[in-house]
């Protein structure tokens, strides 16, 4: 490691063997971890090129033991999601400076994934589908949904964006993942239609069930879609919010993977896991009865358990 003193942040949500460090001056990130980290650093030096607002790449390579490391440049102190929180004022009210710190950066992700289409192929929708959804994980651990039906509705939904121009994205996008400085954690990285990313930050809140502390209210996403779209136009593609919709159809895949607990006693993981189910079922039927989902009418968590009452419990 050099002669840098690191300082542990984190364990890395999606990897149990990697984790994050910061040096002890502020001015660079580590992360640590197998060989998914490095096409996570080939592919952030690759879009760096395309002037997405990504951290710049320092260093790379392995250590003595055959751990994998990558050093970035530090974006700054507090991620979108902490900002949120420390403003909140005993309320729950996202403040319109986070709202407007994400249009800025979403504006700029958004500007350079359109002046970079990419050639998916004809499959690319739907293997986008089956990316950014984790299909075959959420149909295997809920076979009950894999029907005619969600299957006709996710067809609808690659229809639908047949037009969209495909272009590199991060697949995990929200205010945790967002900086004033730019965009960091690309390890779910893959081609999607343009939109999908910044379309959904503010709507991606509301699957936490309530427990992310703070809401955006319906004129925050509002603005902050119409940003989206002045984007979106003003790099010459379509606007983005017409999709939202189907963008959500595949989210709301996306938040139940992985969810269904192993452990039958876990009541808690159950009931988050029933929850999602719910979700997803609740956007589908608005998806196929509308064309559109909105996130405001998703129950939280609490909600969805006070109904659901012992009925509910495995
Ligand atoms: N380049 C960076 N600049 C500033 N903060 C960073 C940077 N990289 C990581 N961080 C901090 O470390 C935390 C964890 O990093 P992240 O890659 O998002 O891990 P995870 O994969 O577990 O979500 C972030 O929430 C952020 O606070
Ligand atoms: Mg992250």
């Amino acid at each position: 490691m050099g002669t840098t003193d690191w300082r542990l942040v984190k364990k890395r949500t999606a990897d149990a063997d990697g984790a994050v460090y910061v040096s002890a001056d502020g001015t660079r990130y580590r992360r640590t971890g197998g060989t998914a980290l490095r096409s996570e650093a080939a592919f952030q030096q690759m879009v760096a090129g395309l002037d997405y607002p990504v951290p710049q790449v320092l260093e790379h390579g392995e250590m003595s033991d055959g751990t994998f490391f990558v050093d970035e440049e530090s974006l700054g102190g507090q991620s979108l999601h902490e900002r949120a929180l420390a403003s909140l004022d005993g309320g729950r009210e996202l403040s319109d400076q986070v709202v407007d710190q994400l249009a800025e950066v979403s504006s700029r992700l958004l500007s350079a994934q359109a002046a970079h289409p990419v050639d998916g192929g004809p499959d690319a929708l739907r293997q986008w589908v089956e990316q950014a959804g984790w299909t075959h994980n959420v149909f295997a651990e809920n076979p009950d949904f894999d029907t005619p039906c969600t299957r006709a509705a996710l067809t609808k939904a690659t229809d639908q964006l047949a037009d969209m121009p495909l272009v590199w994205g991060h697949l995990d996008y929200g205010l945790p993942n967002v900086l004033p400085g730019g965009v960091i954690d690309w390890q779910h990285h893959g081609v999607t239609p343009l939109g999908y990313d910044v379309a959904l930050a503010l709507e991606v809140i509301p699957f936490k069930g309530g427990a992310k502390g703070y809401a955006a209210n319906p004129e925050q996403r509002e603005r902050y879609l119409t940003v989206m779209d002045s984007a979106a136009r003003a790099a010459g593609s379509p606007p983005v919010s017409p999709h939202l919709g189907a963008f959500l159809l595949v989210k709301s895949l996306f938040f139940l993977a992985l969810m269904r607990p192993t452990d039958p006693a876990r009541v808690d993981k159950h009931q988050k896991w029933q929850y999602r189910r719910h979700l997803h079922l609740k956007g589908l039927e608005q998806y196929e009865r509308t064309g559109n989902v909105d996130t405001a009418l998703f129950p939280t968590l609490d909600g969805f358990a006070a109904g659901q009452g012992v009925a509910g419990r495995p």
